[in-house]
């Protein structure tokens, strides 16, 4: 078997794990139709209220299904198999999304099965790119996770970093909040900042100190719990201390609390790089949008690396990504039974948690050198 088999006909996608209402149809690792309806309901309250989402979800599914069967030019006699999120994720969202696929495939008679969604952010850009797929060094950063990971082939992974507290996602959100920015907070923080210089005020870059070393249980791993109480102490002074307005300040906050984020994203990201000898980098999830995340990784990767980073549309949650993912399994046999349930902490299938082996120097023959494309080496790792 190919080590990135499809599913021989067409995967109906459905995601509906968080705040995003989404399905799509997936041939043969093809999109052909996709729909995402975002629930404006949250921004008013910064952030997402569960029992909002769910009830959203529940209005928009059926009119998502309809409209990603359109555009793919089909109707719902021509789905083979359905793949959906099963988790992590609220589980009253999860819950729609699942109980209608299980309806749907029952009554169709179809396989199913239950996807995990971070697995889908990770297959998101092979949709758009056919060369994003392992060997990879992954950074998934989300609303609600942050995941470094080494990919070896599809279903071996191995977690090398995660966040401690709070998800990139989250510290982005909560940041905005603290500067009177709306919600979701990425986009927002992002544009505020263009008119912003990082620098004038000083934020510190969580979990990296020059003396760190692989062997340290910080090495790899994320914490922006302490950035955000820093953040929120920073405002609390600009405030009093009457020097500058807020709205004045505002814009080199922004600026300065961006780049806290994205420069501990890729320093921990060029940790993974050095010591997998992996230079073959892909990002997924909604902080993936970020252009200043994407261009500094894609510095310090320099001309020998290789960044992979999907589409805005497929960065955040989508259900093309969960069809894709979903192709992939069903081709390989898995199926879901109808007793598949939403999952909020549903483990990633294929990833190890064991201790990452020594440095890069210290890597496999082939490693570092064949991922720099240097010649005469086997197969990248
Ligand atoms: O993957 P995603 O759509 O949903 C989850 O699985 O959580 O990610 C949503 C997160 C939000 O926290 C949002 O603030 C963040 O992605 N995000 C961004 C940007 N666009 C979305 N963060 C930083 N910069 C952006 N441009
Ligand atoms: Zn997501």
């Amino acid at each position: 078997m190919s080590d990135d088999p499809f599913f021989p006909g067409t995967v109906l996608g459905v995601e509906t794990s968080c705040d995003e209402t989404s399905a799509a149809v997936v041939r043969g690792g093809e999109l052909a139709g996709h729909v995402v309806a975002t629930q404006d309901a949250h921004e008013r309250f910064g952030g997402v209220v569960p029992e909002i989402a769910a009830r959203a979800h529940l209005r928009q599914l059926e009119p998502a299904v309809r409209g990603a069967l359109e555009e793919a030019g089909v109707g719902a006699g021509a789905v083979d198999a359905v793949a959906v999120t099963a988790g992590p994720g609220l589980v009253g969202s999860l819950l729609v999304g699942v109980n209608w696929a299980k309806a749907f495939a029952w009554s169709r008679q179809l396989p199913l099965l239950g996807v995990h969604h971070m697995e889908a952010h990770l297959f998101a850009n092979s949709l758009e790119e056919p060369e994003a797929r392992p060997p990879l060094v992954a950074l998934l950063v989300s609303g609600g996770h942050t995941l470094l990971l080494h990919a070896a082939a599809w279903s071996d992974y191995r977690l090398l970093g995660e966040t401690r507290d709070d998800a990139a996602g989250e510290a982005f959100d909560k940041a905005a909040r603290i500067l009177g920015l709306g919600y979701p907070g990425g986009p927002e923080i992002e544009r505020a900042a263009r008119e912003g210089r990082p620098g004038v005020y000083d934020l510190p870059r969580p979990m990296l100190s020059p003396g760190d070393a692989p062997g340290d249980p910080a090495y790899f791993d994320f914490s922006f719990s302490g950035l955000k109480t820093a953040t929120a102490l920073l405002v609390e002074e600009v405030r009093e201390g009457g020097d500058r307005p807020l709205d004045d300040a505002r814009p080199d906050l922004a600026a300065e609390f961006q780049a806290a984020v994205v420069d501990t994203l890729v320093e921990k990201t060029l940790r993974a790089v050095r010591h997998t000898g992996c230079r073959r980098v892909l990002l997924g999830g909604g902080v993936a949008c970020n252009g200043r995340l994407r261009g500094s990784l894609r510095e310090r990767l320099g001309g020998e690396g290789r960044l992979f980073v999907p589409s805005p549309r497929l960065s955040t949650d989508n259900a093309a990504m969960v069809a894709r993912a979903g192709a992939y399994r069903l081709a390989r046999g898995e199926r879901s039974g109808l007793d598949l349930n939403a999952d909020p902490s549903l483990p990633f299938p294929g990833l190890r948690r064991d201790p990452a082996p020594p440095e890069d120097g210290a890597a496999a023959p082939g490693g570092r050198a064949t991922e720099a494309g240097q010649a005469g080496s086997p197969a990248p790792r």
